[in-house]
C-alpha cells in the first residue's frame, strides 16, 4: 500500500445554517445562526484551524437552492437546508486576512460564471494571500441553480465538456504572465513589458475570451484545483484538471477502490501522479463511546424526513414525493450528481439500499462516513482509514458549529501528532506545499 508521509486535514464548512448535517443549526451548542451574522465567527475559526494545523478550510457551496422535492421551495426554507446560500467569497478574505498559513478553498460553479471572472476572483485572493487558495470546480448538479441564474441546464456529460473549455482558458489565463514580465522599474516608468505577457485569444463552443491575464501568477502559481464529480464523466474531467479530488466513500472498502481506481485511471491518461484523494468524514466526539453514540442519536433523531428528502431530491434531480421510499435507490438514472447516486444506492454494500434508508443517511452526513467516539477512538479510525485506503487525507465536516472543531483540534491534533502522522508545524506558507506530502 502506498501511503504518504503525513495524513491531511482539511475543514469542510458552508456559508449556510448548516454544512452537511440537516438541522445541525438546532442543536443548542451550535453557533452557526449567529455566524451568518459575524465576521468575529468565522475569524475564531480560522485561528483555531490554523492551531490545530489544518492545511485548508474548504467552502461548499450551492449557489441555488433544492427546489425538486415536491417541486417546490417550502421544506428547503423551513428546515434551513442551506437556506440561506451565502456567498462564501465574502468570508474567504477575512479568513486569509486572519491567518499566515491556512489555504482557503472555495467553490464556484462553471455554470452560470465565466472563466475570465472566475480567474480574476479567485486569482486575486491566491495573489494577496501568498497563494493559499483552492477552487473546488463544479459544473452546477442542481436545477435550483440553473434557474436561479435564469440559464439552461445542459445535461450530464455536455456539462463537463463546457467545464473542459471552461479550463482551457483558465489556464490560457493563469499561465499569461511570463517570469520576467513585471519590471516595477519606477525610474524608467515601466511597470511590465508587453511582450512578456499574453493575450489569450480564445474562441470556442461556449466562449469567448479575449484578454490579457486579469492577475499577477500567486507564489503558488494559480489556485490548487479541487474537484469532486465521480462519475466516469467526471473522473475523466478530474484526470484533466484535478490536483486534489474530493469524495464521499461509505466504507473503508469502497474508499481503498476509489484511490486504486483513480490511480489506474491517472497511469492510463499518463499523469505523472494521480490526483490526492481526500475523503468526506465527520467525526462525533464524547468522553465516552456512549456518550458520543447518544449524541449522534440525538443529531439523527433532530431530522424531519421531508427535510433531509429536500436535499437529496435537490442532489439526485429527483422528486421523492412521487415514489416510494422503500424500493431501492438503485436503478434510476439522473442528469444531476451521478457519483452521489452510485454511492447512495450502495450504502448497504450489496447496490440495494432502499430510498427511506439513503435519505436517513444523507440528511444526517449527505453520506460522510461518521467516526464516533472518544478522542482516541477517532484517532486511531482516522489512521486506519488512512493507511488502508491510501487517500491523502480527509475533509471534515463538523457535527456542530464550532464546538466541534474546537475538540477536534484540542483532543484529536495532538494524539495524531503524537502517533507521528500529522504535522506539528507548517511546511510551507502556500497550499500546494502543504498539501505537498
Ligand atoms: C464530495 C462531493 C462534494 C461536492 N460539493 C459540491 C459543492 O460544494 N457544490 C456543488 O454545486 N456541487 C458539489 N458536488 C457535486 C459535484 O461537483 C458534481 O457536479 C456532481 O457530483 C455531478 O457529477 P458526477 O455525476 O460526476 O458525480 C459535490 C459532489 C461530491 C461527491
Amino acid at each position: 500500500m502506498t501511503m504518504t508521509k503525513r495524513m491531511h486535514l482539511i475543514s469542510f464548512n458552508m456559508h449556510s445554517p448548516i454544512n452537511h448535517s440537516v438541522m445541525s443549526w438546532a442543536d443548542p451548542e451550535d453557533e452557526r445562526l449567529e455566524g451568518l451574522a459575524s465576521f468575529d465567527h468565522w475569524k475564531h475559526l480560522a485561528r483555531t484551524l490554523e492551531r490545530g494545523r489544518f492545511d485548508a478550510m474548504f467552502f461548499a457551496d450551492t449557489p441555488g437552492g433544492f427546489d425538486r422535492y415536491k417541486d417546490s421551495f417550502d421544506d428547503y426554507v423551513r428546515y434551513g437546508v442551506c437556506w440561506p446560500c451565502h456567498d462564501p467569497m465574502a468570508l474567504a478574505g477575512v479568513m486569509l486576512a486572519e491567518t499566515k498559513h491556512l489555504g482557503l478553498a472555495v467553490t464556484l460553479s462553471t455554470s452560470g460564471t465565466y472563466p475570465y471572472m472566475t480567474v480574476r476572483r479567485l486569482s486575486t485572493l491566491d495573489y494577496i494571500s501568498g497563494g493559499r487558495v483552492g477552487w473546488n470546480i463544479v459544473s452546477g448538479h442542481l436545477r435550483g441553480e440553473h434557474r436561479a441564474l435564469g440559464v439552461p441546464q445542459l445535461e450530464h456529460d455536455e456539462r463537463y465538456d463546457h467545464a473542459d473549455e471552461y479550463m482551457e482558458i483558465c489556464h490560457a489565463l493563469w499561465n499569461g504572465v511570463k517570469p520576467g514580465a513585471i519590471k516595477a522599474d519606477k525610474q524608467r516608468g515601466i511597470y511590465a513589458d508587453p511582450a512578456q505577457v499574453d493575450v489569450v485569444a480564445f474562441a470556442g463552443q461556449h466562449f469567448n475570451c479575449r484578454a490579457v491575464p486579469p492577475t499577477l501568477p500567486s507564489a503558488q502559481g494559480r489556485p490548487v484545483l479541487f474537484q469532486a464529480g465521480s462519475s466516469g464523466r467526471g473522473q475523466q474531467f478530474a484526470m484533466k484538471h484535478a490536483d486534489v479530488v474530493f469524495a464521499i466513500q461509505p466504507r473503508l472498502k469502497e474508499m481503498a477502490n476509489f484511490v486504486k481506481k483513480l490511480g489506474e485511471a491517472a497511469a492510463a491518461a499518463g499523469r505523472d501522479a494521480a490526483p490526492k484523494v481526500v475523503f468526506g468524514v465527520q467525526c462525533i466526539l464524547g468522553g465516552t463511546e456512549a456518550e458520543a453514540r447518544r449524541i449522534q442519536a440525538e443529531m439523527t433523531e433532530r431530522i424531519p424526513l421531508d427535510a433531509a428528502l429536500s436535499r437529496m431530491s435537490g442532489t439526485l434531480g429527483m422528486d421523492f414525493s412521487k415514489m416510494d421510499l422503500d424500493q431501492p435507490l438503485s436503478g434510476n438514472d439522473t442528469q444531476a450528481s451521478r457519483g452521489m447516486l452510485q454511492m447512495l444506492a450502495n450504502l448497504t454494500g450489496d447496490g440495494n439500499s432502499t430510498i427511506r434508508d439513503a435519505a436517513k443517511v444523507f440528511g444526517a452526513s449527505t453520506g460522510m462516513t461518521q467516526i464516533v467516539g472518544t478522542p482516541e477512538q477517532v484517532a486511531d479510525r482516522l489512521e486506519e482509514l488512512w493507511r488502508e485506503s491510501g487517500c491523502h487525507g480527509f475533509n471534515m465536516t463538523p457535527a456542530t458549529n464550532i464546538r466541534s472543531v474546537e475538540d477536534f483540534v484540542d483532543q484529536v491534533v495532538p494524539l495524531l501528532q503524537k502517533k507521528g502522522i500529522f504535522r506539528r508545524e507548517y511546511e510551507s506558507t502556500t497550499l500546494s506545499g502543504n498539501l505537498a506530502n
